[in-house]
């Protein structure tokens, strides 16, 4: 059931992520139309990301601090177009059940407090369940096959969760958007961060299609192997 997943990132030369230095350089909304010749039916961040561009700047205060424990799937409604968040421990508060027009489903453990449901249930928001201590995204991408109807999942960042969906199998194709720069500080998030530092090779990747775009922008599409 679940979704197919292309992981669509834009990155300077070096691999690093952070949108403030790269957006100095990219051309205007190059990000989103090349986002959207990809036609998914939905786009994921991590609760980083989501924290930091999409969601209310206050956090969530539970009353009680009790867990949610395993709940069936929420829909509130479905829709054409889906934005996803993935929550571990429920933090996230949002204004509203879109994002921009996408009907905002979040996706937390089974640690989520249970009047964090109650307050995305109340505001016509989706939820999933899934994993005991962490997000199991394996199970989750299939519920969001199964009961939403989704096809094409956009994975959207940051880092740390591009690089639990590859680590996990979960990654079709990456689409990369290469920005004629260089960031090269550290500790700057990456296009994939936090995999397995056993790992001894790196994930083969079948090069796709390269587009020359505006202002020596490159466009790389891979099938991951
Ligand atoms: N250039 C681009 O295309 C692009 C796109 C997106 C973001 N960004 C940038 O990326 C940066 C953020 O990246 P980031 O790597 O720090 O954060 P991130 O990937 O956005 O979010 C990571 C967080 O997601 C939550 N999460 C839930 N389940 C997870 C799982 N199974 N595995 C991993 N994480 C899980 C964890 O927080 P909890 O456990 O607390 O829930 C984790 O800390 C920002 O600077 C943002 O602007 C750039």
């Amino acid at each position: 059931m679940r979704p197919y997943i292309i992981c669509h990132m834009l990155s300077s030369i070096d691999g690093r992520i952070e949108g403030g230095v790269l957006n100095e350089i990219i051309p205007g909304g190059e990000y989103e139309s090349t986002g959207a010749k990809l036609k998914g039916d939905a786009w994921v961040c991590g609760r980083t990301t989501m924290q930091l561009h999409f969601a209310e700047k206050k956090l969530f205060a539970s009353k009680t601090s009790k867990k949610a424990g395993p709940r069936p799937v929420h829909v509130a409604r479905r829709a054409r177009n889906y934005a996803i968040s993935i929550d571990t421990h429920g933090k996230l508060r949002w204004a509203d059940s879109d994002i921009d027009g996408d009907h905002l489903i979040c996706v937390v453990s089974e640690r989520a407090p249970e009047d964090y449901l109650a307050m995305l249930h109340a505001k016509d928001i989706s939820y999933i369940v899934s994993g005991k201590q962490s997000v199991n995204l394996t199970k989750a991408v299939d519920l969001l096959g199964r009961y939403f109807g989704i096809k094409k999942l956009l994975l959207e960042g940051g880092g740390n969760i591009n690089g639990a969906f590859l680590q996990e199998g979960l990654v079709d194709e990456v689409s990369l958007l290469v920005v004629p720069g260089i960031d090269g500080r550290h500790d700057i998030p990456t296009v994939f961060d936090g995999m397995n530092p056993k790992l001894t090779s790196a994930v083969r990747l079948k090069l796709t299609s390269i587009t020359r775009r505006k202002k020596d922008t490159l466009w790389l599409r891979y099938k991951v192997k």
